[in-house]
């Protein structure tokens, strides 16, 4: 996977995008992120990129003539396989993990867009833009810190990245559950013990346990992804789950429960 991420604050997204994981996969040749200067694309001595909006009203609009020009130079030299575009906008469809692992399988090329002050010209959108993807229903200052969770949600699922690929497929959000609690040294820390079944060395207990607290969580503080989840695999997953509405039907504070289904 290849990701060029168009920003005025290129040295930022490269500072960020080259450390820990997603550095050393980039020194090892599985990923590619670079930072594209907006900026080096006007025509204008002073590298201004905006101006005042059509129509009135605060603020500043990216202009169109310096993106266009930074987004070809980019599909010129940069572009391999198959290319999207993506505007990070507030007004986009919203980022999830399942949208991630769509680009990944889908595309070999990202470029990212980043937009600042009150946004960008339309017409850049409708001639280079494929998709917009927004972060989530709140506004930031600008489209760096989403452009930098698209990048390393898709590039930590790419091959090579992680040691393999059990370290995203376990993870919360994956088979629409929320991951289990996690524990480590020591056993008792302020009083608070790890839970036994941790300790007792017996994978099979281990496992049957986290899948439940996966199965508990996810219900407690995301019902709405618990009504999603297909629990139609094995028959331990619905004893598992029978064990969990009982449970809940003890704890009178959760709320928003689906309709029981365990045979
Ligand atoms: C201040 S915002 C502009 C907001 C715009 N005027 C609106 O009301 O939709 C500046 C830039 O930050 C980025 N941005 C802000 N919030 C975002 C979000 N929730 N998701 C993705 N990008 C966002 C976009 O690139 C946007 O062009």
């Amino acid at each position: 996977m290849q990701i060029d991420i168009m920003t005025l604050f290129p040295e930022t997204v490269g500072d960020m995008m080259n450390e820990s994981i997603l550095g050393r996969a980039q020194e090892r040749g599985y990923i590619r992120i670079e930072a594209h200067q907006i900026r080096d694309y006007t025509l204008n001595k002073q590298k201004q990129v905006d101006d005042y909006p059509y129509g009135g009203g605060r603020g500043a609009i990216m202009q169109a003539d310096p993106l266009y020009r930074c987004w070809a130079h980019i599909r010129e030299s940069c572009a391999v396989g198959r290319s999207r575009t993506i505007y990070l906008s507030p007004c986009g469809e919203t980022f999830t993990q399942a949208k991630a692992r769509q680009l990944l399988a889908d595309y070999d090329h990202l470029i990212l867009v980043c937009g600042h002050y009150e946004g960008v010209d339309e017409r850049f959108l409708e001639e280079c833009v494929d998709e917009e993807i927004s972060l989530g229903d709140f506004v930031l200052t600008g489209g760096e810190l989403p452009a930098m969770a698209v990048a390393d949600a898709v590039c930590r699922m790419a091959p090579g990245v992680l040691p393999e690929a059990a370290c995203y497929e376990e993870e919360s959000h994956w088979n629409g559950l929320l991951e289990h609690p996690h524990y480590s040294r020591p056993e008792e820390w302020h009083g608070r013990r790890v839970p036994e079944v941790l300790l007792s060395g017996h994978h099979e207990n281990v496992a049957r346990w986290r899948k439940k607290q996966s199965m508990l969580r996810t219900l407690r503080r995301r019902p709405d992804m618990f009504r999603e989840a297909d629990f139609q695999g094995t028959k331990q997953d619905r004893k598992l789950l029978a064990e969990v509405y009982e449970e809940l039907r003890r704890d009178p504070s959760t709320a928003g429960l689906p309709p029981q289904s365990t045979d």
